[in-house]
Parts: structure tokens; sequence; C-alpha cells
């Protein structure tokens, strides 16, 4: 049991987000990226909805959602505000991953759970996926900007009205993985009744 405890401990401090930016363009084989969606899967979920949907980017997947996102940001940016080095970025943060897991909601058809319960299980699933990536060796980073909120992007994964994107989760191996991050210590967060 100790180590256990000791490996789960250092799994979750040491899971870091690592910026797409730092990839080093190695692939990750698409068994190991199942292994992170099957741990997705076992998030906890109220009344078992199961509400995590994931639609997973590889190969030429990457070029395509590369392209669809840069020229959504163009269509949906006024020129005084449209920065050409956002639109790059864009493009590259997807093809230097080597794959995009797109983090969606799926809503409860008779809608008996609460909507922020569903995506707190959606988080959750999320969560699991990040610490088996760091498990792996295998850099995440969970991006919520750009075109995530759209509606054209909802379109683009086939999204139903009341189901959410909620995010990117760009995965990919790294020569200079985030080691740094920082936490106000957990007792200020905390209120004990006894
Ligand atoms: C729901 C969610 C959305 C996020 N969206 C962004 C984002 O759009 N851009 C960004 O730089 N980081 C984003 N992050 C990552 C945070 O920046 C990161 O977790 C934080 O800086 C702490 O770093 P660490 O994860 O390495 O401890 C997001 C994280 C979460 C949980």
């Amino acid at each position: 049991m100790t180590q256990s405890t000791e490996i789960i401990n250092e799994i979750i401090k040491s899971r870091r987000s690592t910026k797409p930016r730092f990839f080093n363009g190695n692939k990750i084989d698409n068994s190991v990226v199942w292994q992170i969606l099957e741990n997705a899967n076992w998030a906890p979920t109220h009344g078992l909805t199961q509400p995590w949907r994931f639609k997973v980017f590889t190969d030429s997947g990457l070029e395509k959602l590369a392209n669809f996102q840069a020229n959504l940001y163009k269509q949906l940016t006024t020129e005084e505000k449209f920065k050409p080095e956002k639109f790059e970025r864009m493009k590259t943060n997807v093809l230097q991953s080597s794959h995009v897991i797109i983090i969606c909601m799926q809503r409860q058809k008779s809608e008996k759970i609460l909507r922020d319960e569903e995506i707190e299980a959606v988080a959750c699933s999320v969560q699991n996926m990040a610490l088996t990536a760091q498990a792996y060796g295998i850099c995440s980073f969970w991006g919520s900007g750009g075109v995530t909120y759209t509606q054209e992007l909802k379109e683009f994964l086939g999204l139903s009205e009341k189901d959410l994107c909620l995010g990117y989760l760009y995965l990919g191996y790294s020569d200079n993985p985030a080691t740094q991050s920082r936490r106000s210590p957990i007792q200020e967060k905390v209120e004990w009744f006894d």
C-alpha cells in the first residue's frame, strides 16, 4: 500500500501543464491514448450518466482541426483585433501535438442531472486523463481559449444544441516539460468542523 500511495502522490504533484509549443513532435502510440481514454471513463458521475464525450484528432485529423480553427478565428475576428501570430499559433498548437482530445459534455436527454454536475463529471474525467498521461511520461495541456466556446466549433464536432465543448486536451512528448507551478497552502482553503 505504501508504494501505491507514494506513486499517486508523486503523479498528482508532478503533473504539469506543458504548452504544445514545447512538444517535440514525437507520436504517442494510439494504444496508450486508448488507455488514457479508458481511465477517463472511470471518473465519477452522478446518475451514471457518463456525460464525457471525446473527439480525438491525430495525423491528418490534426491538419483538419488546425486549419478549421485558424480560419474560424480569422472569420470571427475584426481586422483591428486580428493577430497574425495568433492565427499561426492556432495552427501550430495543434500540429505540434501528437493527439488533441476535444473535451465535450453530452447533455442527458431528460436533463434530470444538473448541468453543472455533468460538467464536473467531465472535469473529473479530464483529470484522470492528465494523471494517466503524467504516469506515461506524456505532457498534457487543457486549453480553453481561441474558438472553444463557439457555435461553429460545436457544429464542426457534431455536438447537439445542449452539449458543450469544454476545451482541448493537447497531448505530446517534450524534451523540456514544464516542472514549475505554484499553489498557496491547502490550509488556507480548508475549514475543519470537529
Ligand atoms: C478548465 C481549464 C481550462 C484551462 N484553459 C487554459 C487556457 O485557455 N490557457 C492556458 O494558458 N491555460 C489553461 N489552463 C491550464 C492552466 O493554465 C494551468 O493548469 C495552470 O496554469 C496551473 O499549471 P499546472 O497545471 O502546471 O499546475 C486551463 C486549465 C483548466 C482546468
